[in-house]
């Protein structure tokens, strides 16, 4: 595997914004961050990294917020961004505004939120996302080399890493999403043509990360939905490579946060601070103005706490601090209003000659401000409706020194690793009040207690650990796919299989039966035999060195209809049933069929909504097929019965098989992998040959890595040695190896 640390290639981000703005003061131009948790994270490890000594240069492409003409200027100085080189575009406006505000934050943020009531679904906005995408991926075109890894961030470009991998396709390409990824019932809300650009976008990557492991549930089925490629070990199986989907906790710089108290001016800023409240507690919120932030509903929860409990009036104050962002777009603007309102009555309300409950701002705070804020307040109350990740909650978590309460949303991604915090649904307002009540009343032994347990965490998984483990696995995944692709059957891997063979004096030939001995039909019942295939077995088997198996999924009745006269063995229903060549058939009898009419409803369920399919029952199996169903129906279709039967097998010896075109429920334990196993138990031979098509081949190609030459026929991972392209090929090896 290669070390992240090795790389010669350039490590390009791509995000929506830079990580900067310029703004022009007295003829001069000077650089302001950019807000927002995407953003601060990347920052933190490009600055961070210098000191790290990774040899790898740094780029970040990204749309500019200002003039070209300015950045031309800004650009002539030396080293004017730092840690890293930029190579800014320029959108123009109408556009730029139809995909930002538009597509991206009132279609896919409300979305993916689970705002649905909040989504705008507008054909125009759309466009212009495909626009701006194709302009960040034709910019990333013009500028990447080969050996070069992108890193693209964030739900305003999910296409970029299909357009690009189109054009490049072996290039590396990570994304990473900051947002949360949508149960499927909330995504199939898009339009049908947005879906499926999205999801062919996301898996132009080679690595999909998200911050929790729900989100990567969603994402998975989300791909078998929609794109109907399924996944193992959350490797998704596309028919010329594998893409993984992962999830990576993003981190903060602890030491940043956690040393800013030495600060001399941080110093300061704490003492003023609370000097100011007069030494009363301070409750702190921090937040971007969005309407998943629960703003509001933080307010009525604080509300509620000052209605019930009037003896901490005056005792408290509220610091609430809301980031301008997205003003232009009605929704943020009407959040504000709402907000605005809210504390001007609850201040109206509550407030003394002496004391005001709530202390507003809107506006940015600086470093030093945010740090001394975090440090001097008593609780951090930090209670979005839904989060990807939430940084605010680590960082004001990291600058706790002797004290701190974090009361934090369980709806924010962030939740899942702070366990320690204490957690409220935000909706209520009960809870959030005795949150409250529960966090100024917390012994301070155990306010450290906990907040040292998180703190550790924190200090073990940084923004660095955080990239490092998502630059790492890329590679990781890469290798793995270089491995794949270099499994095909190359002439002269034929030719030594050929010498084995030759030379063996005890064969075995596993042969799977649809799909590898003979073509795909559009009714299983068609599959028949033709006599050159008879013809063949019969000759390969006359050899008495060589042993044949049909291994299928196929009964036993049509498999001892079809082969009656030929000297093979016979596997039936991946092994419930043996048919040894000169023997009877051995029908495993105690397996348990009480399963059946529990099952069968279901897919006779599935055969009524779905014109052309049908139900096989089997010894030991049931079987639903849709090779004949109008192929998109007949898709969606076999998704959603997946979905039912997942749910439907949980806790029983059950499983469920998506095969080609057929979805199979069986009981476990019986599988190919097993049967072959026993077959070849206790024989001393010394060239053992397995062909097969299928996922079911998949079980007999692992339990016999070490035993035999493996092939899969067909596109997809696998865990066979080797691949054919197609069907026709394993008729030609079959032949070649009696020559
Ligand atoms: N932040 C900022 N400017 C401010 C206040 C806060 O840039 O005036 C930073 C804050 O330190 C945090 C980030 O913005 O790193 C917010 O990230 P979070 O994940 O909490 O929310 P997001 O804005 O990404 O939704
Ligand atoms: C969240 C998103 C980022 C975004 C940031 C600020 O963190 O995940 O992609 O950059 O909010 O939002 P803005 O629209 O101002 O870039």
């Amino acid at each position: 595997m290669t070390n992240t640390n090795e790389h010669n290639g350039r490590l390009i981000v791509v995000s929506n914004r830079l990580p900067f703005q310029l703004l022009e003061k007295d003829n001069e131009i000077v650089l302001k961050e950019s807000d927002g948790g995407l953003v601060s994270a990347l920052k933190s490890y490009f600055d961070g990294d210098q000191h790290g000594g990774t040899l790898r240069e740094k780029w970040w492409i990204g749309s500019g917020e200002f003039p070209e003409k300015r950045w031309k200027k800004f650009a002539k100085q030396d080293n004017a961004t730092g840690s890293f080189q930029v190579e800014p575009l320029f959108i123009e406006s109408k556009t730029y505004n139809k995909y930002y505000n538009g597509f991206c934050n009132a279609t896919l943020w409300p979305l993916f939120h689970y705002f649905p009531s909040m989504v705008e679904f507008d054909e125009t906005t759309f466009e212009a996302y495909e626009e701006v995408n194709r302009i960040f991926a034709d910019k990333i075109l013009e500028f990447v080399k080969p050996g070069d890894v992108l890193w693209i961030h964030d739900y305003q470009l999910m296409l970029v890493p299909g357009m690009v991998r189109e054009q490049m396709p072996d290039i590396t390409i990570g994304f990473f999403l900051h947002i949360p990824f949508p149960s499927f019932e909330v995504f199939r809300l898009l339009h049908t043509p947005w879906k499926q650009k999205i999801v062919k976008g996301l898996l132009g990557a080679d690595l999909v990360g998200f911050h929790t492991h729900e989100y990567v549930q969603h994402f998975l089925k989300t791909v078998q939905m929609v794109a109907g490629l399924d996944h193992q070990f959350r490797n998704i199986m596309l028919p010329d490579r594998l893409v993984k989907a992962d999830l990576f906790p993003l981190g903060i710089d602890f030491n940043k946060f956690h040393n800013a108290s030495e600060l001399p001016e941080v110093k300061n800023e704490r003492a003023d601070i609370l000097q100011n409240f007069n030494h009363r507690k301070i409750i702190f919120s921090v937040d971007r103005l969005d309407y998943t932030k629960g703003i509001n509903h933080r307010l009525s929860g604080f509300e509620f706490f000052l209605e019930q409990h009037p003896e901490w009036r005056e005792k408290v104050v509220f610091v609430l601090v809301v980031v301008p962002s997205r003003q232009i777009i009605a929704k943020y603007s009407e959040r504000r209003k709402m907000i605005e309102e809210q504390v001007g009555r609850l201040n109206g309300k509550y407030s003394t000659l002496h004391w005001q409950p709530i202390i507003y701002r809107y506006n940015h705070l600086s470093f030093t401000e945010l740090c001394a804020l975090y440090e001097a307040s008593d609780i951090g109350l930090i209670t979005p409706l839904r989060d990807g990740m939430n940084l605010v909650a680590k960082e004001y978590v990291a600058s706790c020194q002797d004290k701190g309460v974090l009361i934090l949303s369980e709806f924010a991604g962030a939740a899942n690793e702070m366990g320690e915090a204490v957690l409220v649904n935000p909706m209520d307002k009960r809870e959030v009040a005795s949150a409250i009540l529960t966090g100024l009343t917390m012994p301070k032994e155990e306010q450290v207690q906990r907040l040292e347990v998180i703190q550790q965490r924190l200090k073990d998984y940084t923004v660095i650990h955080w990239v490092n483990d998502f630059l790492k696995e890329l590679a990781a995944v890469k290798e793995n796919q270089r491995i794949q692709a270099t499994k095909h059957l190359s002439k002269s891997e034929l030719l030594e299989i050929g010498v084995r063979f030759k030379r063996a004096h005890r064969r075995h030939l596993l042969l799977d039966y649809d799909g590898t001995l003979v073509p795909l039909v559009k009714h299983p019942k068609l599959a028949i035999p033709n006599e050159d295939l008879i013809r063949l077995l019969n000759i390969l088997s006359a050899d008495t060195k060589t042993e044949a198996t049909i291994i299928s999924g196929r009964d036993s009745k049509t498999l001892e209809q079809w082969f009656k006269n030929v000297p093979v063995n016979l596997i039936a229903e991946h092994g419930a049933a043996v048919r040894m060549k000169n023997g009877d058939w051995q029908i495993e009898k105690d397996l348990d069929q009480s399963w059946k009419p529990l099952i069968r409803p279901t897919l006779e369920l599935f055969t009524q909504r779905s014109p052309g399919s049908m139900v096989e029952e089997k010894g030991h199996t049931l079987a639903w097929h849709y090779r004949n169903v109008d192929p998109e129906l007949g898709f969606v279709r076999s998704r959603e019965l997946l979905d039912s039967l997942h749910h439907l097998l949980r806790n029983t010896p059950l499983n469920v098989v998506d095969g080609n075109k057929v979805i199979e429920v069986r009981l476990s334990g019986i599988d190919k992998g097993t049967v072959a196993s026993k077959l070849l138990e206790g024989d001393d031979y010394d060239f053992v040959l397995a062909v097969g098509d299928d996922k079911t081949d998949e079980d007999m190609f692992r339990a016999l890595i070490d035993r035999a030459v493996t092939i899969k026929i067909g596109p997809g991972n696998t865990a066979a040695k080797f691949s054919l392209t197609n069907q026709n090929e394993v008729i030609q090896l079959l032949n070649q190896l009696l020559n």
